[in-house]
């Protein structure tokens, strides 16, 4: 059973020409078990995180709602999530026996992710605090100290986090790279079909070429189902709602930021803004 699914050319040459389909129940199924074993992880071994103490003068001085997300970072989350879920449901439910049109509604999502991802990394690089969700030394050693503390060994405590915890900047690295995956291949794939955009062209690139991109396509495609099934999974969780409702209305409590952010490491913006 390969990976991949192989073709003759019109030249006899062996080329690839998608992925092996059954690789979305590996991407689905993968899911599911992260789930169920963080669910039981969590339900029955994780210790409660400390909250350190906070210096009363600092916590007077801050307002009672902290400003999280600007509104044109939620607008970029929502319609980026819908496109995503359109993009998945066309491209796979096909593929389990649900046949209907799907090409079109799948690369209109795709050109809506694709302008959503373009205006993410204009308003990220030059309106936002670009750094704040790439990993930075501090995150490094904080997780050196947790791991050695969770194998019994003395460690100084680790700080509390800046705007976002390793493991939230560790998934954004992964999911840009499915996502960037997706959508620069998906805009080379748009000239195989019909589009108002350019003329169609198969023959843009050789087999081979178009195979691999395909192949590349797909795999960032199954990827993504198990990526966006743990990213739900963790927005619904009870102690991760707050942040997901900070994704709806901007803020988070004072208590809050308080008990998970170091106020050295993420200084909150006291405007809303951008
Ligand atoms: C969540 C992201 C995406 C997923 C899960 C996904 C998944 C897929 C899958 C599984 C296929 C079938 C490929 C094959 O037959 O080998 C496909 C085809 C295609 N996708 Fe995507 N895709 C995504 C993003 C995009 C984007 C961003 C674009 C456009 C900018 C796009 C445009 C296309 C096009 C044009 C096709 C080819 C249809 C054809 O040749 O019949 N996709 N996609």
């Amino acid at each position: 059973m390969g990976l991949v699914e192989w073709a003759k050319s019109p030249w006899g040459q062996d080329v690839p020409i998608h992925i092996a389909w059954f690789l979305l129940w590996v991407s689905a199924i993968g899911g599911l078990v992260f789930l169920v074993v963080h669910a039981i992880y969590v339900r029955y071994w994780a210790t409660p995180e400390h909250a350190g103490a906070v210096p009363p003068d600092l916590a007077r001085k801050l307002p009672e709602r902290i400003q999280r997300h600007s509104l044109a970072a939620r607008l970029f989350h929502w319609i980026m999530a819908l496109a995503m879920f359109v993009l998945l449901f066309t491209a796979f439910l096909p593929k389990v026996g649900v046949q209907f049109a799907w090409v079109t509604w799948h690369w209109i999502a795709g050109v809506v992710l694709t302008a959503s991802i373009i205006f993410h990394i204009i308003h990220a690089s030059f309106f936002m605090d670009f750094w704040s969700i790439w990993p930075d030394k501090a995150d490094i050693e904080d997780a050196s100290r947790r791991l050695r503390r969770a194998l019994g060994q003395s460690a100084p405590e680790p700080r509390k986090f800046a705007k976002y915890p390793l493991e939230n900047k560790l998934y954004h690295g992964v999911i840009v790279l499915a996502g960037l995956a997706a959508t620069l291949t998906g805009v080379f794939m748009m000239f195989r079909v019909r589009t108002p955009f350019f003329t169609r062209n198969p023959y843009l690139f050789g087999d081979m070429t178009w195979g691999l991109m395909y192949v590349l396509h797909g795999l960032a495609g199954v990827g993504l189902i198990a990526l966006v099934m743990v990213h739900v999974y963790f927005a619904v969780r009870p102690e991760k709602f707050d942040i997901t409702k900070s994704m709806v209305f901007g803020d988070i409590s004072r208590e809050h930021y308080l008990e998970h952010h170091d106020p050295e490491r993420w200084v909150p913006e006291t405007t809303t803004s951008k």
